[in-house]
C-alpha cells in the first residue's frame, strides 16, 4: 500500500447496490446513471453500480455507469460462481478502473444452512472465483460474507487464501449488524496479525449494517484499529435497517481529525444535495434529526442554544452546516429572476441541468415565481424533482378538476395524453385524491394498490408548495412518485402518475386495458 493509502480513507459507496436492496426502492437505470454522476462529483473512491448477474436491469446500469462515470473505481458485485463473475465482468470491462467484487459466506451458519457446504469447499470456491476475477481485472476484492460471526481462525486462513489467488482488498462484513464496535476492534487486530499483508500490500475495508444501531460507530472503530477502505450507503439506506451512512463516517473522520490524523477525497459541500438526490429517487425521506443530512441538525431550539451559538457559533456547533453543502440562503429567487441566476443557484444545490432541461425548468419555474411572490432553495429541489424523468412516460397529466366539500361526493375529472391521444375520465371517491386515483386508474388501467400516501409543505406559508410522495405496490413491487404544486390535489395527481409510469417503464407493460383498481382510503 503507497504512503497517501495510508493517511487516506478510500470511501466505498454502495448505494446503487447494497442500498438499492432496501425493499422498496426501484431505481430506473437512467436514475441510477443520475445518483452515479452526484457519487462521482461527491468524490467517492470506489462506486459500486450494481449486480450485474442479479437482472438485465442491472446489468444494463453497471455497463452505462462504467461508461460514462470515469473518475471512481467503478465495481460490480459477484457471487464466488463462475458465470456471476463472467457477468460482472462483461458489464465493467469498458470503466477505466474497474473491480470486481467477489462475496461469498464464511460464517457456519451460512455454510450449513444457505451454502450447504464444508469449510474447504467453500475456501475452494472463493480461492477459484477470486482467481477467476483476477484473470479479467487486476483489482479484485474479496468479502466473506457473515464475517463476525465466522470463526476468527477460520476467517484468518480463508483470507490469507484469497490473496494467494489475487485479492487487492478484503472487506470484512458485518452484514447482519451484530459487531460491537470493542470487539470488532479486537478481531481486525486478530486478522491484521495473522494475516501480515493485511493493511500492507492489501486494503483492509469494512462493511457494516446497522441491525443494532451500531454501524457507524463499528465503522469508525475499525478506522481507528486500521481499516482503509470504508463502505456504506448516502443516508445509510440498504437491507434491513440499512448500512453505515457514509456522510455520518466522512464527517466523523473530518470533524475529528485530531484523533484520526486520516482524510477523505469527499467533496464534503456535496453531501447534503447527494443526500437530498437519493432521498428524491429512493423515496425513503430522512428524518428531521439524522446526524449531518436531517432539516434539524442545524436547527437549535432552545433559548439557551440559540444564545450561546450567537454568542460564538463553536459553543452548539460542531460542523459547519456549509461545509456539508446545507446553504444559509433560503430567500433568493424570484419572478424577475433570469435563467442564468437560477442556473448557478441549481449548481449551488448541485443539480446540473442540460442546456436543453433548463429551458423547460425555468418554464416551470416562472409559473411557480408568478404563484409564489419567493422562491426558496427548498422550492427548487422540490422542482427539479418535478422535472427528472428517469425513464419514458407513457402517459403524462393533462388538466385535472376536482369538485368536494362537506356535503358533496368527490369527483374528480382527470385528461391524461397518452401518445397523441388525450383521454379523460371522472370517477368519484372517499375523498378528492382517492377520486383523482380512481378517474387515472380508468384510463391507465394497470392494477396496483396504493399503499403510501405522504405530503408535506416544502417551505412555510400558505401558499407553499406542497410535495406528494405515493408508493404504489403491484404483486410484490413497490414503486415510488412524487409531484408537487401549490396546489395538493394537483401534486398528488402528479405523483400518482409518476408513480404509475415508473410502474410501466419498470415492468414494460404494453398491453394495458383499462380496469376498476383498489386505492388505499386518504
Ligand atoms: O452485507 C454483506 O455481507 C454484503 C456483501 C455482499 C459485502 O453486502
Ligand atoms: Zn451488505
Amino acid at each position: 500500500m503507497s504512503k497517501t493509502s495510508q493517511d487516506h480513507i478510500e470511501i466505498f459507496d454502495t448505494t446503487l447496490r447494497d442500498g438499492e436492496q432496501s425493499a422498496g426502492t426501484a431505481m430506473t437505470v437512467e436514475e441510477k446513471l443520475v445518483v452515479a454522476r452526484q457519487l462521482e462529483r461527491l468524490g467517492v473512491d470506489i462506486l459500486e453500480a450494481g449486480f450485474p448477474i442479479s437482472s438485465p436491469g442491472d446489468f444494463e446500469a453497471v455497463q452505462n455507469i462504467s461508461k460514462e462515470v470515469t473518475t471512481p473505481v467503478i465495481a460490480a458485485l459477484a457471487r464466488a460462481v463462475a458465470s456471476d463473475v463472467d457477468r460482472a465482468w462483461e458489464a465493467i470491462k469498458e470503466a477505466k478502473r474497474p473491480r470486481i467484487h467477489v462475496f461469498l459466506s464464511s460464517s457456519e451458519v451460512h455454510a450449513l444452512h444457505l451454502l450447504r457446504k464444508d469449510r474447504d469447499s467453500v475456501m475452494q470456491m472463493a480461492v477459484n472465483n477470486v482467481s477467476r476475477a483476477k484473470d479479467y481485472c487486476e483489482n479484485v476484492e474479496f468479502s466473506p460474507m457473515d464475517a463476525t460471526r465466522t470463526d476468527p481462525e477460520y476467517l484468518c486462513q480463508l483470507l490469507q487464501a484469497v490473496i494467494d489467488a489475487g485479492a487487492t482488498t478484503v472487506n470484512i462484513a458485518d452484514t447482519v449488524g451484530y459487531a460491537i464496535p470493542s470487539d470488532f476492534v479486537k478481531l481486525l487486530g486478530f486478522i491484521q496479525e495473522q494475516v501480515p499483508a493485511i493493511g500492507k500490500s492489501v486494503v483492509l475495508s469494512v462493511h457494516c449494517h446497522n441491525d443494532l444501531g451500531l454501524a457507524v460507530a463499528n465503522s469508525l472503530a475499525a478506522v481507528e484499529a486500521g481499516a482503509r477502505q470504508v463502505e456504506g450507503c448516502i443516508n445509510g439506506i440498504g437491507e434491513r435497517a440499512g448500512n453505515a451512512a457514509l456522510e455520518e463516517v466522512i464527517m466523523g473522520i473530518q470533524t475529528r481529525k485530531d484523533l484520526f490524523g486520516l482524510k477523505t477525497n469527499i467533496d464534503t459541500t456535496q453531501l447534503y444535495p447527494t443526500s437530498t438526490l437519493v432521498s428524491d429517487i429512493t423515496g425513503f425521506s430522512v428524518q428531521p434529526n439524522k446526524a449531518i443530512i436531517g432539516s434539524n441538525a442545524f436547527r437549535h431550539a432552545s433559548g439557551i442554544h440559540q444564545d450561546g451559538l450567537l454568542k460564538e457559533r463553536s459553543t452548539y456547533e460542531i460542523m459547519n452546516p456549509n461545509d456539508v453543502g446545507i446553504l444559509g440562503s433560503e430567500l433568493v429567487l424570484g419572478k424577475l429572476s433570469g435563467r442564468h441566476g437560477l442556473q448557478s443557484r441549481l449548481n449551488e444545490l448541485g443539480y446540473y441541468p442540460t442546456d436543453q432541461e433548463l429551458i423547460r425548468i425555468f418554464e416551470s419555474f416562472k409559473e411557480l415565481a408568478d404563484k409564489k411572490r419567493e422562491v426558496t432553495d427548498r422550492d427548487l429541489v422540490a422542482l427539479m424533482n418535478n422535472q427528472r424523468k428517469g425513464f419514458e412516460e407513457a402517459y403524462t397529466l393533462e388538466h385535472v378538476q376536482v369538485s368536494c366539500g362537506d356535503h358533496e361526493v368527490p369527483t374528480a375529472t382527470v385528461s391524461l395524453k397518452h401518445g397523441e391521444t388525450i383521454k379523460t375520465e371522472a370517477a368519484t371517491g372517499t375523498g378528492p385524491v382517492d377520486a383523482v386515483c380512481q378517474a387515472i386508474n380508468r384510463i391507465v388501467g394497470v392494477p396496483n394498490v396504493l399503499s403510501e400516501f405522504h405530503v408535506r409543505s416544502v417551505t412555510q406559508g400558505i401558499d407553499a408548495v406542497g410535495e406528494v410522495t405515493i408508493r404504489v405496490k403491484k404483486d410484490t413491487d413497490q414503486y415510488i412518485g412524487h409531484g408537487a404544486d401549490t396546489d395538493i390535489i394537483v401534486a398528488s395527481a402528479k405523483a400518482y402518475m409518476n408513480a404509475l409510469n415508473r410502474l410501466i417503464a419498470l415492468e414494460d407493460i404494453s398491453d394495458i386495458k383499462p380496469i376498476k383498481t383498489a386505492t388505499k382510503k386518504q
